[in-house]
């Protein structure tokens, strides 16, 4: 597999009258072609932000701070996201990067058929329209839509056909990476899974890379190669989602796993406390005040994203060599 988007450093905050209150710090991350990545925190850890920062879709008070994107497609072609014009930017988005924002779900126009936001989004793209309604038609197949829904208002539809329409809309120019934020939220499990099913199909099918940022384990779990775990705005840990499942090295991995509601419908121990907000970030490891593991470098000192053999990645004290084993407390 080569590696389609290599994300360094990135960073984004919140732009105050004076200084910026950083929301995303310094993410390295790669994503791979034809995966399907899962990015996964509690509400409020900076998913979206993130999400848009890749996009470079962040709207004010939101900015980046710094951070390198390099994109390299199919032809060997590799772009910086973050130094890319905008004009040059616009033409890439669609085209080769397609963004499914979060609660996008409602976001059809209401007064027009999908026929017409289907073609005028293609034509907009360098379509004819005979070419755009075929390949709308095409699209909205993969999604398993009937071509009837050309004619449907967006009120039409139930809130599961209408996030297909959306897919199809962010599939439909062939983009190499699509980013969707919060696909499934809000949507009854049997369509979340069927919805979750398409994206796999659709990526077996084309070829298309998915960043998939959820709140939700389960949807990792259900159809994500790969995760990255995210807290307070850092990733604590990457690795694939059967090993990161099996054996999370992050303990902020390890109480979301644990907090998983069982098959038997119980929830096992989860964690105490609340997920800080951007105004409050703790100093050094920013789990640390919430941390069962929490030891003497972790209240000072950020751990840095580090490689742990087989693909995995953590970004903590207990795998740090230079710190001593015997000060982890048991817990
Ligand atoms: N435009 C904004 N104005 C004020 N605060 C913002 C803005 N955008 C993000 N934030 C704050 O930045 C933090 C991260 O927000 P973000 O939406 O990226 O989190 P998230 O992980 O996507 O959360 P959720 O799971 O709820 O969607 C939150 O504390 C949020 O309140
Ligand atoms: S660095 Fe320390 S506080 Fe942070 S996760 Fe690791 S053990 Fe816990
Ligand atoms: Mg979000």
């Amino acid at each position: 597999m080569s590696t389609l988007l290599k994300i360094r450093n990135l960073s984004a905050g919140l732009q105050g009258r004076r200084a910026i209150t950083q929301v995303v710090s310094n993410v390295d991350l790669d994503v791979e072609a034809g995966e399907i990545l899962g990015i996964v925190g509690e509400s409020g850890c900076g998913k979206s932000t993130m999400a848009a920062a890749i996009l470079r879709l962040l709207a004010r008070p939101q900015a980046l701070q710094s951070g390198s994107m390099q994109l390299t497609l199919e032809d060997g072609e590799t772009y910086d996201l973050l130094q890319m014009p905008e004009k040059k930017l616009r033409q890439f988005r669609w085209r080769r990067l397609s963004y499914i924002p979060q609660g996008s779900m409602n976001s059809l126009n209401p007064v027009l058929r999908v026929r017409r936001q289907m073609t005028d989004t293609l034509v907009e793209h360098g379509l004819t329209k005979e070419e755009a309604l075929g390949r709308a038609g095409e699209v909205l197949e993969q999604v398993n839509l009937e071509p009837r829904v050309l004619d449907s208002y967006p009120h039409e539809l139930s809130g599961g056909m209408r996030q297909r329409v959306i897919i199809a809309l962010a599939v439909s120019m062939r983009p190499a990476l699509v980013v969707a934020d919060e696909l499934t939220t809000a949507l009854d499990v049997v369509t979340q899974r069927q919805i979750l099913q398409q994206m796999a199909a659709i990526r077996d099918e084309l070829g298309t890379t998915f960043i998939l940022i959820t709140h939700d384990m389960g949807v990792v779990a259900q159809v994500a190669d790969r995760m990255a775990v995210m807290y307070a705005g850092r990733i604590g840990e990457v690795g694939s989602v059967k090993d990161v499942f099996a054996s999370p090295l992050h303990p902020y991995s390890q109480a979301l796993i644990a907090s998983i509601p069982q098959q038997s419908g119980q929830r096992v121990e989860g964690l105490s406390g609340e997920a800080p907000s951007p105004w409050n970030y703790p100093a050094g490891c920013r789990f640390h005040p919430r941390c069962p593991r929490v030891f003497e470098p972790c209240s000072e000192q950020a751990p840095a994203l580090r490689p742990q053999g087989s693909g995995r990645w953590a970004a903590c004290h207990l795998f740090e060599p230079q710190f001593e084993p015997q000060n982890v407390s048991d817990q």
